[in-house]
């Protein structure tokens, strides 16, 4: 098991180039197996989820390889065993939307219901609402749920709610579905994020017939089939926004490559109101802060409002502030797995229910941590950076899920991260 020894503090400075996005590059690639045909996908990062995705469309009977240019290819003529395993699903929830592509093009589907997850609960309960909504019965069978609609999809007026507003891969998942169902389907509520943007605009590239893109209501006319694709997917924002945290954590200078500001404005202001300096610098953004951090109170929203996947990152930053700050969760309300392990390196978070109040410290003291989900794992890293003396971030298995390397893009800009295996 890997572990990350990290020198703190240090300033970063230079460039660094943001990869694709990995929570458009697994839909997209659940995507290709709703036709034959290969199809190659760019940009997509190379990462322990991608891989484990890989694996899970390998075993439905696609040939998935990475290209010696570094594209993914998917191959999907043939898939012989449409059934996304327990084994696989257990290490990744985003496995389920496997589920909307095989029942939209095999009018069969079984993949295992997904367990439990470090960040809350994480029900599907809004994906087969859905689903069902397109004329498939749905059961639960040993763990498994399976899908079927022998005579195909009916397109249908869905409102795709839920108690925390819209759903993401909940989204992705119906779109999916609706792109080969007899006649129209409208998703109401539908999740507006860059991510499901890109799945539509590739769908569409695909064949599909897809309007209202980027907007709560999506209108989905079925079309009879779909035909291989060669997409690029988009930049990662969540990478991006971490790395711009680092930047202001470590009062430091970093221009961002490949980075989609408009994908991003919630973060950028907020970074703003913080004190931190976001601005076009030719094809690059470029973040940079110097002096104190300013406290700022931060609610996640699905988008546009601020990421859930940025709330952790985001309030390593804000325990150096110079005041307090109110953190509410209204995405995962249990996503605190990081606060306690901040606090043993001297942060003051105090949690009541979804709340956290962050009151500013001067300083953060390096300690042992450990990472307990993905997006926690980053913040713990940020705070190592900003940390006096030798942190030590045990897990790090959390954080090679959805950052690629991580001490070798952080290092050139003045990290001191070694990974080490014990
Ligand atoms: C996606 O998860 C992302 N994952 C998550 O990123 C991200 O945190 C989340 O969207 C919110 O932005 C991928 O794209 C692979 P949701 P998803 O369905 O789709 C509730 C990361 O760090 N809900 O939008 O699973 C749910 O419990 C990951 O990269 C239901 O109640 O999230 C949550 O409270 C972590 N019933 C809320 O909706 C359902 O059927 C939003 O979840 C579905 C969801």
């Amino acid at each position: 098991m890997d572990i990350f020894h990290i020198e703190g503090p240090v300033r970063l400075s230079g460039r660094v180039t943001v990869n694709g996005s990995k929570n458009a590059s697994l839909p997209i690639m659940a995507a290709t197996i709703l036709t034959e045909g290969k199809s190659l996908l760019r940009g997509v990062p190379n990462l322990s989820d991608i891989r484990v995705f890989s694996r899970l469309l390998d075993r439905l009977g696609c040939k998935v390889a990475r290209e010696p240019s570094g594209d993914l290819s998917i191959d999907s003529t043939v898939i012989d065993n449409p059934v996304g395993e327990y084994e696989i699903v257990c290490k990744m929830r985003a496995s389920v939307c496997i589920l909307g592509p095989l029942l939209g093009r095999f009018g069969t589907a079984k993949v295992s219901m997904p367990g439990g997850c470090a960040i809350g609960d994480r029900p599907v309960d809004i994906h087969l609402r859905g689903l069902r909504a397109l004329g498939a019965k749905i059961y639960l069978e040993n763990g498994y749920i399976v899908a079927e609609a022998p005579k195909g999809l009916t397109g249908s007026e869905i409102f795709l709610g839920g108690p925390f507003g819209s759903t993401v891969l909940g989204t992705a998942n119906v779109m999916m579905a609706a792109t080969l169902a007899k006649g129209t389907t409208v998703i109401d509520s539908a999740a507006c994020e860059p991510e499901v943007v890109d799945l539509a605009n590739c769908l569409n590239k695909m064949g599909a017939k897809i309007s209202g893109i980027g907007s709560p209501r999506l209108t989905i006319t079925g079309v009879s089939e779909l035909k291989p694709v060669d997409y690029k997917v988009i930049p990662d924002r969540i990478e991006a926004g971490t790395f711009m945290v680092a930047a202001a954590i470590t009062s430091g200078n970093l221009r961002l490559k490949n980075c989609r500001i408009s994908d991003m404005m919630a973060v950028v202001d907020k970074l703003r109101n913080i004190g931190v300096t976001v601005e076009s610098a030719g094809d690059a953004i470029e973040v940079a802060h110097t002096g104190s951090v300013k406290p700022a109170d931060i609610t996640t929203q699905p988008y546009p409002g601020f990421p859930t996947d940025l709330q952790a990152q985001f309030m390593a930053l804000l325990s150096l502030a110079d005041g307090n700050s109110i953190m509410i969760e209204k995405i995962f309300p249990d996503r605190f797995m990081h606060v306690a392990e901040l606090n043993r390196m001297a942060a003051n978070l105090r949690k009541e229910g979804p709340v956290v109040i962050v009151a500013g410290v001067e300083k953060l003291i390096a300690a042992p941590v450990m990472a307990s989900d993905l997006r926690a794992s980053a913040a713990l890293v940020l705070a190592g950076l900003a940390a006096e003396g030798t942190t030590v971030v045990n897990r790090v298995y959390h954080i090679d899920r959805g950052y690629e390397k991580i001490e070798e893009r952080l290092n050139p800009l003045g990290a001191k991260i070694q990974r080490r295996n014990i």
